[in-house]
């Protein structure tokens, strides 16, 4: 009775030695395949596995490094479209900044060449505010096309002192030229120059767009009167861009600024949501007031520069 109790223990204990073994040949190959899953990666570096024996585990293994290579080729894939999403993304801003100062610029040689046709009195004058704007519109062109050779370098910005006083209606000269369209610029009260901290291309820009806008939003027929108002407080320079065109209906109010979103044939709703990075990037923001029919008052503000005397007076 006792040697067969104790030929059952011995049987037992084998058992359980054979099962240790067994479980431990199993899971530890097993136990490998899940860490290499746990690690794997999207278009990171993932290892295969090696499993020289064509069992159960090796066809596993098989599957797995398939994975694994298929994984690699969707990875490959997603990168490159992602790369042509950003082109196209960025093509089509670049097309959107170069069209936008196109127009006026046509319009302002074909007057030129009008009042040259013409012998007006004031030709030398006209002559040398025309190169003036000239030169500051193409200096933009070429910034944009060299930013979209260089991709990593948009949107760049090189801040710098500017007064809102003479640079405004100096780049905004260009508009002069256009018939029907009336641009006003009304400055404080004092003489005071208005210092901000900008970048000339990119505020260049944002007028650009803005004055498109306002222009767009009177019909054919109609003189775009357009009034840039300019305020100062002490941190901040205020520019409202005021039109009294067809206005904004109030149920697109909250789109207008999403990159997309126009309401024109010929429209790529590019312009405000670039404006809004422009300004908000020189730490500045920008907002607006409309009534449909009556017109729109865009309002941005620049950090204003101060004047170092004015610090010590504080
Ligand atoms: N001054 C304005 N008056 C009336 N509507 C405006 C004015 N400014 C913007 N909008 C509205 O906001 C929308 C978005 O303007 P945004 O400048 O982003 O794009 P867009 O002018 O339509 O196209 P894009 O600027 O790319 O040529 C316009 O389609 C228009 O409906
Ligand atoms: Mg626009």
């Amino acid at each position: 009775m006792l040697a067969f109790v104790n030929i059952n223990l011995l049987l037992l204990f084998f058992a359980i030695i054979l099962a240790l073994f067994v479980s431990k040949y199993i899971t530890r190959p097993l136990e490998l395949i899940r860490y290499s899953i746990s690690r794997l990666q999207l278009g990171g570096v993932n290892t295969k596995i090696t499993w020289e024996r064509d069992d159960e585990i090796g066809q596993m293994v098989k599957e797995y490094n398939r994975m694994i290579d298929e994984l690699s080729v969707s990875a490959d894939l997603l990168a490159k479209s992602e790369r042509e999403l950003a082109w196209r993304e960025m093509a089509k801003q670049v097309a959107h900044e170069i069209k936008n100062p196109l127009t006026p610029m046509k319009l302002s040689i074909q007057h030129l060449k009008k009042a040259y046709d013409e012998q007006v009195p004031d030709w030398d004058k006209r002559l040398q505010r025309f190169s003036k704007t000239m030169v500051e519109q193409i200096d933009n062109l070429a910034q944009i096309a060299g930013e979209f050779s260089d991709f990593a370098k948009m949107p760049s910005s090189i801040n710098g002192l500017l007064d809102l006083r003479t640079f405004v209606p100096d780049i905004m000269e260009i508009y002069s030229g256009i018939d029907k369209v009336k641009i006003e610029h009304i400055f404080p009260n004092d003489s005071e120059q208005l210092w901000v901290i900008a970048d000339k291309n990119q505020l260049l820009r944002v007028f650009n767009n803005l004055l498109h806008n306002s222009i767009q939003s009177y019909s054919k027929e109609q003189t775009a009167i357009i009034q840039i108002i300019y305020e100062k407080n002490h941190d901040f320079v205020k520019c409202h861009v005021k039109d009294f065109g067809c206005g904004i209906p109030e149920k697109l109010k909250s789109n207008i600024f999403s990159p997309n979103f126009t309401t024109k044939t010929s429209g790529m709703g590019l312009g405000l949501s670039m404006v809004k990075a422009i300004v908000e990037n020189m730490g500045g923001s920008i907002w607006f007031q409309s009534e449909e029919n009556q017109g729109t008052t865009m309002t941005f503000t620049l950090p204003a520069h101060i004047e170092k005397h004015e610090n010590i007076e504080r």
